[in-house]
């Protein structure tokens, strides 16, 4: 039987961590992140796939071929966590558990970065962790599928 998927889901900007702001994002590229993230989905009887866009309508698209296909979401949406409400929309019209996951904590960072659109629709929010936020977000994804079939 095929195994479920976690869709990891990575928004604007983020293809250039590791060289952008490392004082703030660390050092680690995307792919490590999304190589820890899937190793640890592949521990617990998962697959991952990984999409990064700087678009918005892309991450849009990416969340309706989710629907009904996927086991559940982890978003770090970047910037567009602070006003796209396409995205919340989007989100809500998906039927499996979302968590937000941040490298950073945005609410102790400039104002405009204190309000996530993302975290009405989510189970649960992972902020603040740096690269080790990858695998504890994917925990928590797994658990609230494993919880959700019990
Ligand atoms: C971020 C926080 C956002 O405010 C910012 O725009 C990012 C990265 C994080 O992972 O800490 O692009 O999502």
């Amino acid at each position: 039987m095929a195994r479920p998927v976690i869709l990891l889901m990575s928004g604007p900007n983020l293809n250039l961590l590791g060289d952008r702001e490392p004082e703030i994002y660390g050092t680690e590229t995307l792919m490590d992140h999304v190589a820890n993230a899937r190793e640890q989905a592949q521990e617990k009887g998962f697959d991952l796939e990984h999409v990064q866009s700087n678009h918005e309508g892309a991450l849009i698209d990416a969340i309706h071929a989710a629907r009904g296909r996927v086991a559940s979401i982890v978003i770090n949406a970047g910037a567009l966590t602070h006003y796209s409400w396409s995205l919340h929309d989007a989100l809500s019209a998906y039927n499996g558990p979302v968590v937000e996951l941040h490298l950073s904590d945005p609410k102790s960072r400039e104002p405009w970065r204190h309000l996530s659109v993302i975290e009405p629709v989510a189970i649960s929010s992972v902020v603040g962790k740096g690269g080790a936020g990858y695998r504890e977000a994917i925990d928590t994804a797994i658990n609230a599928c494993n919880n959700s079939d019990a």
